[in-house]
C-alpha cells in the first residue's frame, strides 16, 4: 500500500551551495562526519586550521583541502572563507566565536554551544551583535527517522501526540573523546542533548523536566553520569522520556524511538547507535487510523545520521545566509532552549525535584 502522506526526510539545499567553508578544528568528527557530508553535498571546503598543525596538514592532504592555515587569524583574513565551521571541545568555542564574529564571518558551531549556559548565551549574543548568521550542528533533527517522524506528525498521522520515548542501551566508545573522561557532566550534556533537542523539534518546549542519573561501577576513568532517565511533561498532557545507558556490556544493544498518539504510532530504530560512528540506516514503522486498521507502513530510509544529517545543519546555515533569515531549524538562539532543558535535567537530578526549563537563566 502506498502511503497517502509525504515522507520527506532528506536535507533541502538552497540555490547557492558554493560558499567557501573554513574548518576550525580537524579532529574526529570533522574527519568522519563533516568532510564526508560536505563532499557528498558538493559543498566547497576552502581552508582549515587546527591547534595541532600536523592534524590540519594530514587532513588537508587526505581530503584535498587547498589551504592550511597556521593561525585562526590567518584563516579569518582569507576572503575565500565565507562560513567558519567550528568543531573543537566546547570550552574552546567561545573565544573562537568572538574572533569569528569580529571578522564578520558566518558560522556553524558544534554542540554543545558551551557547558556553561551563560557562555552559550554570550556566544549567541556575539553573533547577533556582529550581524552574522550563526547555526548549531545539532544534527539529529536531520536524522532520517526523526525528520520523517516530524513530517508525519505535522501531517496528523498519529493524531495528538500522547507518549514519546527514546530508549538507548549500548556500549559507547568513550575512548574516542579522551577529553570527555574528566567531564563532570557527561551523558546529558554530550549525548542525550541530541535526543532532548529532537524531542523539542518534534513536540516543542516541555513544562517540566525530571531527570535521574547514575554511573556504572566499571566506567573509570570516565567520571560523569553515564546512565540517565529524563521525563519531559508537556502542557498538552504529552509525556516524553529518554532512557539511555552507555554501559550495556552484555545484553543485546538497542536504540529505539516510539511516538504514540490518539490516531496512530511511529516507531523506529536509530541506526547510528548500533555501531558508532559507522552505524546503519534508521528503520521506521507507521500505524495509523488513516491507513486502515492493522496496516503497517515500513518505508525504507536510505540515508544515515553520519554523514547525511551533517549536510542538513550546514544547508540550514547556507539557506539562512542566502535568504537573510535566521536558520529555520538550527538557530543557536533556539538551541539555548535545548540547553535550558539539559541544565534543567542536571538541576532536577541534583535537587531531586522537577524543574521548569525557564528556571535556567
Ligand atoms: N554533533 C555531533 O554529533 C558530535 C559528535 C562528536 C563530537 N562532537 C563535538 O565536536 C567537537 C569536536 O569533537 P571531536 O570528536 O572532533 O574531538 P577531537 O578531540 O577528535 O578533535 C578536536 C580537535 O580540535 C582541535 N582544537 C582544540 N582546540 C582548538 C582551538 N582552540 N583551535 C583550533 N583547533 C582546536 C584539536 O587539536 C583537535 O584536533 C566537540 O565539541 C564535540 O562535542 C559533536
Amino acid at each position: 500500500m502506498n502511503t497517502p502522506f509525504v515522507i520527506d526526510y532528506k536535507p533541502h539545499l538552497g540555490k547557492k551551495t558554493d560558499y567557501g567553508i573554513g574548518l576550525i578544528g580537524t579532529g574526529g568528527i570533522v574527519q568522519y562526519a563533516h568532510i564526508p557530508a560536505y563532499r557528498k553535498a558538493g559543498f566547497n571546503i576552502v581552508a582549515c586550521y587546527d591547534l595541532n598543525p600536523e592534524t590540519a596538514r594530514k587532513v588537508a592532504q587526505e581530503h584535498g583541502i587547498a589551504t592550511v592555515y597556521d593561525s585562526l587569524d590567518a584563516l579569518l583574513n582569507d576572503p575565500a572563507v565565507e562560513i567558519v565551521d567550528i568543531a573543537v571541545p566546547p570550552w574552546e568555542q567561545l573565544k573562537i566565536v568572538r574572533q569569528v564574529a569580529a571578522a564578520g564571518k558566518h558560522m556553524l558551531c558544534q554542540k554543545p554551544l558551551s557547558e556553561s549556559f551563560a557562555e552559550a548565551q554570550e556566544i549567541v549574543r556575539m553573533a547577533k551583535e556582529a550581524g552574522v548568521k550563526q547555526a548549531i550542528n545539532q544534527q539529529m533533527r536531520w536524522d532520517a527517522g526523526i525528520r520523517a517522524s516530524k513530517n508525519l506528525i505535522e501531517q496528523g498521522v498519529i493524531g495528538q501526540p500522547t507518549d514519546a520515548q527514546i530508549a538507548v542501551s549500548v556500549l559507547t566508545p568513550w575512548h574516542m573523546w579522551p577529553w570527555l573522561a574528566s567531564a563532570p557532566h557527561l551523558e546529558i550534556m554530550f549525548h542525550s542533548i541530541h535526543y532532548l533537542d529532537a524531542l523539542r523539534f518534534l513536540f516543542g518546549d516541555p513544562e517540566w523536566v525530571t531527570s535521574r542519573h547514575a554511573r556504572y561501577p566499571k566506567q573509570a576513568p570516565v567520571q560523569g553520569e553515564s546512565k540517565t532517565i529524563t521525563v519531559l511533561d508537556y502542557a498538552s498532557g504529552l509525556q516524553a522520556m529518554t532512557n539511555v545507558n552507555h554501559y550495556n556490556e552484555y545484553a543485546e544493544p538497542y536504540a529505539t524511538f516510539r511516538f504514540l498518539g490518539t490516531e496512530g504510532a511511529i516507531t523506529g530504530t536509530i541506526g547510528l547507535m548500533y555501531n558508532y560512528p559507522t552505524g546503519r540506516p534508521d528503520t521506521l514503522e507507521i500505524t495509523s487510523e488513516h491507513y486502515g486498521k492493522g496496516v503497517k507502513i515500513t518505508p525504507t530510509l536510505d540515508e544515515m545520521w553520519i554523514p547525511d544529517a551533517f549536510v542538513g545543519t550546514m544547508a540550514g546555515l547556507m539557506e539562512a545566509i542566502e535568504t537573510d533569515t535566521q536558520p529555520r531549524d538550527n538557530s543557536t538562539e533556539d538551541n539555548l532552549n535545548t540547553l535550558r532543558v539539559a541544565h534543567a535535567a542536571y538541576l532536577s537530578a541534583a535537587e531531586n525535584r522537577s524543574v521548569r526549563p525557564s528556571e535556567v537563566k
